[in-house]
């Protein structure tokens, strides 16, 4: 329903400036099953609620009246139900993993996201520990926080992977070099596609120790080889001699200024007939809000957990630093996955 109202637009703001308590209303509607409870025994009543769930009526019934203030549960003669919206956080898997990122990675250093944008430093990763980038952290921060900020990472690239394959693998390349390459999810979607391609990955070394594991538990490191490397400590070159080059979701860990870099350094390693593919999300290529609304805030965790001074960008931005490299953008595909675009590009000197 479109805002119109003078009080619709004090509503609305209402729901920001107590944002954090719809939150945390939310989880512990989740945690103590009563949406569960709803969603199984439509129209209970507190006291059903109460004894089913062994809590108390008071602490049932706050967060039932919070429920219905938040649109997430329904209220008829005293007994309540499920909302259409309150479906989402008991089935709907993006909006689990987006709610766990949330919670486990986000929610307690995100009051240092205006002490984060005045130094243009990740202020919000001291939560943690004393890190320059949460990069160089993932392998070591609390089980829960790494669980949930690979669900999340993973989530939207999976489903992007299997649509990009094809398009990658049109040229047969005999060998991938996969920048950012992580757990190694994507070296193994592509060692899977073809028996022969080889897969270089090149990442931070806490994240190849995890990629190691995976592909050894898939029974495919052979073809594979790691990379430890960190861009941010100036490199200057990478090895030769590959087909391909891959970058999923790793230009927006970056800079301008340091994606401009890291792609003339991609440059220098490009053959002839070489390809250099970027997959990544950007602003203006969104089918959808949702879709749009989730990149617009995701750009505030680069701010305040990732490095401090990268963001989901625009289409263009990316473009541009491309050319400024002195690459040339061969093909662009959109609405790869759930939005993602890919970028085909080549070497024309
Ligand atoms: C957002 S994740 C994307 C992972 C994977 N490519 C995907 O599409 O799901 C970004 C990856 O880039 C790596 N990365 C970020 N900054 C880096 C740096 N300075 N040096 C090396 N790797 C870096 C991270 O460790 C992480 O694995």
């Amino acid at each position: 329903m479109p805002i119109s109202t003078k009080l619709d637009y004090t509503l609305a703001a209402q729901k920001i400036a107590f944002a954090p308590f719809e939150f945390q209303a939310a989880k512990a509607m989740i945690e103590t099953g009563i949406l569960r409870y709803i969603r199984k025994n439509k129209w209970s009543s507190i006291s059903q609620i109460t004894e089913n769930l062994k809590l108390t009526e008071y602490g049932v019934t706050v967060l039932i009246e919070a429920g219905i203030a938040m649109n997430i549960i329904l209220e008829k003669d005293n007994r309540y139900a499920l909302s259409k919206m309150g479906m989402f956080f008991v089935c709907d898997k993006m909006t689990e993993l987006n709610f766990r990122f949330t919670d486990h990675v986000c929610y307690k250093g995100l009051e240092h996201l205006g002490e984060s944008i005045r130094k243009g430093k990740p202020d919000g990763l001291m939560v943690f520990g004393k890190w320059t980038t949460i990069y160089e952290a993932l392998a070591d921060l609390p089980d829960n926080t790494r669980r949930s900020w690979f669900n999340f990472d993973h989530f939207y690239s999976d489903q992007a992977f299997p649509e990009a394959l094809p398009i990658v693998f049109k040229c047969s390349p005999k060998n991938i070099l996969d920048i950012g390459g992580n757990t190694g999810r994507w070296a193994i979607e592509c060692l899977r596609y073809s028996d022969t391609v080889k897969v270089v990955i090149a990442d931070h070394e806490g994240q190849l120790k995890d990629a190691e594991s995976n592909l050894r538990k898939e029974n495919l490191l052979e073809r594979a080889s790691f990379y430890p490397t960190d861009f941010l400590k100036g490199i200057q070159k990478l090895p030769k001699g590959f087909d391909i080059i891959w970058m999923s979701q790793f230009l927006c860990c970056f800079s301008e200024e340091e994606i401009q870099n890291i792609l003339h350094v991609a440059k220098g390693s490009l053959g002839k007939n070489s390809r250099l593919f970027i997959l990544d999300t950007f602003l203006d290529k969104q089918k959808n809000p949702v879709a749009e609304y989730i990149l617009r805030m995701t750009s505030l965790y680069f701010t305040c957990f990732a490095n401090g001074n990268s963001k989901v960008y625009h289409s263009n931005t990316i473009i541009n630093c491309i050319k400024k490299a002195g690459l040339a953008v061969k093909k662009e595909t959109n609405h790869i996955g759930l939005g993602h675009t890919l970028l085909e590009c080549i070497n024309p000197d």
